[in-house]
């Protein structure tokens, strides 16, 4: 029994110590970036900046970008002022937040100021720019890459188990709550999700990112992945990682315990249950 109760208080101390060197373990296949378009924006630039294995670059083909705004009626002419939402892949960085590196060819003269807030639209901010780049402000050379990170949500457990396709959305001055849903085609009842899902955000800022449920190309919501098994999932992304104490920690739960059909009270198929409520068992 003591054997027992020394390696279930490992096993926390362990779960803890990884939560904290690592915040999040996997990203998921796509978010979506809302784009304004500033005036002369169009789908090559928008495809050449936002490339991805979901876009490719391109000059003609925009099929991908279409399907998922089907209000464009003229692809060689998008309306100044509006927004379109490009698809893109979300990936855990470094284990530490969502986000995708974009890999941009810089042109000459380019600033991180003009990086951020033309060609990506406020996706990014100047601060987030030079976090990731060697390059100091005042020197960018008249060509190379730069890399532009722009973040992401895959959703969260705890708040609903229907979203899982975010939309990465730069607040613009003028804007509220409100509009914000009225602009992404989202009903007022869902509000206070939103809110939710942003505790820190106050929409009538005018500038910062906000993540907001997106719909896919089939105009519908995309619900969390393997969201029944959530808590598993996340455990076995511990339990795969590298880390020996993971291994050892994942290794004295399976042991400590007690397996289904020997009369005890929790039973190993209430194991995840047990285990989320205890602590925040969530991929963020
Ligand atoms: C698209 O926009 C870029 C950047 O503003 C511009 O250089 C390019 O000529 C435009 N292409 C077309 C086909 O309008
Ligand atoms: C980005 O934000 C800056 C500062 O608020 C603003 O001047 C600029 O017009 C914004 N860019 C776009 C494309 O909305
Ligand atoms: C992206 O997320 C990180 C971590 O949460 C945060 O520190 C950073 O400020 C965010 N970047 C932008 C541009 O909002
Ligand atoms: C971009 O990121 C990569 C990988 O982290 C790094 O090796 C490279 O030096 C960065 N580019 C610049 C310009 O700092
Ligand atoms: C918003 O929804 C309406 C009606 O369902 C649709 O006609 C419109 O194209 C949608 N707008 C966007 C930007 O998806
Ligand atoms: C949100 O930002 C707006 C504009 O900066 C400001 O007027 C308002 O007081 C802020 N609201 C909160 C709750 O901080
Ligand atoms: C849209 O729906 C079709 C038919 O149901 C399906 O084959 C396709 O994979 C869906 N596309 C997306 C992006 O979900
Ligand atoms: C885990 O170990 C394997 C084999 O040693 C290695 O190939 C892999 O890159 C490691 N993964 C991480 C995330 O460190």
């Amino acid at each position: 029994m003591l054997l027992k109760l020394i390696s279930f208080l490992f096993f926390f101390i362990s779960v803890s110590l990884i939560s904290v060197e690592s915040r999040c373990t996997k990203g998921c296949d796509e978010a979506l970036a809302s784009y304004y378009l500033w005036d002369n924006a169009n789908l090559t630039f928008i495809s050449e900046v936002l490339n991805s294995n979901i876009v490719p670059s391109s000059t003609i083909n925009f099929d991908t970008i279409l399907a998922y705004n089907k209000q464009v009626a003229n692809k060689d002419s998008v309306d100044a002022f509006t927004r379109l939402n490009i698809p893109f892949p979300c990936d855990c960085i470094n284990g530490e937040f969502l986000g995708h590196v974009f890999q941009f060819n810089v042109r000459p003269r380019d600033t991180y100021d003009k990086i951020a807030t033309e060609y990506y639209s406020n996706l990014t901010t100047v601060e987030w720019l030079q976090q990731f780049n060697s390059y100091p402000p005042t020197n960018i050379p008249d060509t190379g890459m730069v890399n532009v990170t722009v973040n992401c949500s895959c959703g969260d457990a705890a708040i609903s188990k229907d979203y899982g396709l975010f939309i990465t959305y730069p607040l613009r001055p003028g804007e509220t709550l409100n509009t914000v849903l009225t602009q992404t085609n989202l009903s007022s009842d869902l509000s206070g999700l939103v809110q939710s899902y942003n505790p820190e955000a106050n929409f009538s800022a005018g500038t910062g990112l906000v993540f907001i449920p997106g719909k896919d190309a089939n105009n519908s919501f995309r619900p969390l992945k393997s969201s029944r098994n959530f808590c598993w999932s996340y455990c076995w992304d511990i339990c795969s990682s590298n880390s020996s104490i993971a291994v050892a920690g994942c290794w004295s739960i399976y042991w400590i315990f007690p397996k289904e059909g020997k009369g005890s009270s929790i039973t190993f198929s209430s194991l995840p249950r047990s285990i989320c409520s205890s602590w925040e068992c969530f991929w963020k």
